[in-house]
């Protein structure tokens, strides 16, 4: 009565059993069980209950003085319990309680399955699965990593999944970045200070290490950190103890330290820039992270997971990649690595009219890297040919380009005869195969 008076939908159930057949047809929100029943009694009821649906909060109904078996229903996994007789206010808030408790831990799983997949490492190049092979191993351990790696190639990312598929992943994961923190706040940010410690600090701060206590701290950008911070960070790792600004008294830290960078710090060590004593500390499980140049093949797997997030944020109609553009998007030279390319998917899943990407519709530069006009265009061949170093910027890749143009020139020149082209350029027919897949070079189709 209490609660059809407030508009629930209410099914009874005179025993165990009939409310387990029930909790299967109907599957409630919410389930009131009384403890002592005729027949197969309430705790049993309960295990029962959860078995059938691990989810679905259980509130028990317990006699006058039974706080005792309340007690062992929550540790059997009822949410909460009622004391007879029921009070009508009381049944009402608990219910609405523990339905905005679900409701909330519901909405909490959801966001959990869409924040891993914003966090998955995408790929399966070899280049890539060399990194995943080091964070399987990385991660169990208490082990300090120090990420290397040029800009935009997924250090964070990494570091996220070793703290995720650590023990201690249930706890905090706390990001520094030290070359955005200016310097005079950097030890503050880092240790924390008490009030009145400094001009400015008028409340009291916990630092980012005390945060981490028990979790992973992930010092972004360690190589720009100055010779005084270096010097503090190096006593946190060897003491494992912090001492907040303007406190004598030193706080236990339990951390884990996951470091990245994008500099040569072997190159800064020798410069005086950075600590040597510092560097072993943290380079205890160096991974490197390539740069998307040397995992191409990942490429059409990330514009297709970046072309699916993007449609999913922005409340739009999914797009198709069409080979060609798979093909020149490949071929481009991300200097901003993998955030760069994330960055030109969303641009053209935005901006793009049609149903459809095609290789018209990507950005001149990048079109340009594309493989199939440029064999097309016996103009633009020639032009490889003669001067390859127009348009690349390392010595690999003038090396690359003019390799690639002397192939396509000896492929055509010998219509596309592969044996005889191997034959002649000499070298084994495997190799000149291994040259084609490496750098995309299809036959052009006459016509
Ligand atoms: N393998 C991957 N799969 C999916 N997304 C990735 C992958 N690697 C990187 N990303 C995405 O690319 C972007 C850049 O990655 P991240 O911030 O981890 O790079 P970074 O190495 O820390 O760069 P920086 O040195 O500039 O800080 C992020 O949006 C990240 O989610
Ligand atoms: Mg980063």
């Amino acid at each position: 009565m209490i609660l059809e008076y407030e508009d629930y939908q209410f099914v009874g159930a005179a025993s165990g059993q009939e409310a387990l057949d029930a909790v299967r047809r109907e599957r409630p929100d919410i389930a009131l069980l009384d403890i002592k029943m005729p027949g197969m009694d309430g705790m049993e009821v309960l295990r029962r209950l959860r078995a059938v649906d691990e989810s679905l909060p259980v509130v028990m109904i317990s006699g006058h003085g039974n706080t005792a078996t309340a007690v062992e229903a929550i540790k059997a996994g009822a949410i909460d319990f009622l004391d007879k007789p029921l009070s009508s206010e009381r049944v009402i808030v608990t219910l609405r309680n523990v339905l905005r408790q679900s409701e909330l831990s519901s909405e909490n799983r959801d966001l959990k399955v869409a924040m891993e997949s914003r966090y998955e490492l995408v790929g399966q190049s070899p280049a890539l699965r060399n990194v995943l092979e080091a964070v399987t191993r990385a991660a169990p351990t208490n082990a300090t990593v120090l990420l290397l790696g040029e800009s935009g190639v997924g250090k964070e990312l990494v570091a996220r999944t070793i703290h995720r598929n650590s023990p201690r992943a249930a706890q905090r994961f706390v990001q520094v970045n030290c070359a955005a923190i200016p310097e005079e706040l950097i030890e503050s940010e880092l240790f924390g200070h008490e009030k009145g410690s400094f001009t400015g600090a008028t409340e009291k701060q916990v630092g980012k290490f005390e945060q981490a206590d028990r979790g992973t701290i992930f010092l972004d950008e360690v190589g720009d950190m100055s010779p005084k911070t270096q010097a503090k960070v190096l006593r946190v790792l060897q003491e494992q103890e912090v001492e907040r600004l303007g406190s004598a008294r030193t706080i236990k830290v339990d951390v884990r330290v996951i470091a990245a960078t994008n500099k040569d710090l072997e190159e800064a060590i020798a410069r005086g820039e950075f600590r040597e004593d510092l560097f072993f500390r943290l380079n205890v499980i160096p991974i490197v992270v390539p740069p998307l140049r040397e995992r191409r093949e990942d490429i059409p797997r990330l514009v297709q997971h970046f072309a699916k997030r993007t449609a999913e944020e922005h409340n739009l109609k999914p797009k198709r990649f069409d080979p060609t553009a798979l093909d020149a998007l490949q071929r481009y030279r991300w200097r901003g690595n993998i955030r760069e390319l994330r960055n030109a998917v969303e641009r053209l899943l935005i901006m793009t009219p049609s149903e459809s990407v095609r290789v018209d519709d990507l950005p001149a530069e990048i079109r340009a890297g594309e493989p199939a006009r440029a064999i097309a265009d016996p103009e633009v061949v020639a032009r490889a040919a003669e001067s390859p170093a127009t348009g690349a910027g390392t010595l690999r890749e003038f090396k690359d380009a003019s390799e690639r143009a002397y192939l396509v020139q000896k492929l055509r020149e010998n219509n596309w005869n592969i044996s005889r082209t191997a034959e002649l350029i000499d070298t084994p027919r495997s190799n000149l195969y291994k040259k084609l897949e490496q750098y995309g070079i299809k036959q052009e189709v006459d016509g």
